[in-house]
Formats: structure tokens, sequence, C-alpha cells
């Protein structure tokens, strides 16, 4: 792999520690994420699925979760880890629930952990996107 700034060396650590505890019996595609918030700190977050497929949720929301329970309030940049060569990338969901929290030009780094880093932003995987500005909310 490319060599990782130091910050985002922390990230991958972080996400990789966590796609460890992923709850994934139905796809066995383990997922990592974590968040470098407004706060300083990194929050991480796994998938957890479940045996009615549908209601499984993907490793973003449980690190944005996970944001916002330990204090942090914004995205400044997330890290995605997953099997294989392919990069990551989040899903189209998951990128409308990043929006929430980020800017055009938060980065997103997704890594399929047997290849190379994608290093990519908000407005390139979600271009023209919807989000709180839209109904009144700054961020
Ligand atoms: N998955 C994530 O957690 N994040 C992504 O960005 C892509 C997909 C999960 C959902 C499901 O548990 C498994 O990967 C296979 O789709």
């Amino acid at each position: 792999m490319v060599t990782l700034s130091d910050e985002d060396r922390l990230l991958f650590d972080a996400a990789e520690k966590v796609r460890a505890r992923a709850y994934a019996p139905y796809s066995g595609f383990s997922v990592g994420a974590a968040i470098l918030a407004d706060d300083g700190n990194i929050y991480a977050g796994c998938n957890v699925e479940n045996a009615a497929y549908p209601v499984g949720n993907c490793a973003e929301p449980s690190a944005i979760a996970a944001m916002l329970a330990g204090g942090g309030t914004r995205i400044e940049k997330i890290f995605v880890t997953g099997p294989g060569t392919a990069p990551v990338t989040p899903c189209g969901g998951c990128r409308q629930r990043i929006r929430e929290f980020a800017g055009p030009r938060t980065p997103i780094i997704c890594l399929g952990v047997e290849g190379e880093p994608l290093f990519t932003t908000l407005a390139e995987l979600l271009p023209h996107s919807f989000g709180p500005e839209f109904l009144g909310r700054q961020p």
C-alpha cells in the first residue's frame, strides 16, 4: 500500500480495529469506518447485519452514531476499510448520511485492504447533493 500520512494511518488503524468486530455473518463482508471529528477525536464503527437482511446497517452510520454519542458534531475526514482489492466506497445511502455532517471537500478515503486506497471527497461521491441548508439549517 502507498505510505499513509500519520493522520490517515491513525484512521486506518481505528477502522481496521473495529472491522475485526463487525457482525457480518450473512455477507461475510466486514467493513470498518473511522471518522476524524471536529473535536479532534476518532470515532469508529462497523457494519451490523441482521437475519432480517434489510435492517442491517453499514459501518458508516455506526461511526456517525459513535461520533455523536462521544461529543463530535462534524466529520472532518472518514476512512472506510473492507475486504478485497477494490476500494470499499460508501453505498448511496451512506453518502447521504455522511453529507449530513460533512462538507463537499471533506476527504473520504476508501480501501480494500488488499489493494490501494482511493482518496476522494464527498462532492465527488455525491455531486449536486441535498442537505441541511435546503431546510434552512446551517451546519
Ligand atoms: N457495507 C458497509 O458497511 N459499508 C459500505 O460502505 C459498503 C457496504 C456493508 C453492508 C453489508 O453488511 C455488507 O457491507 C455487504 O454489503
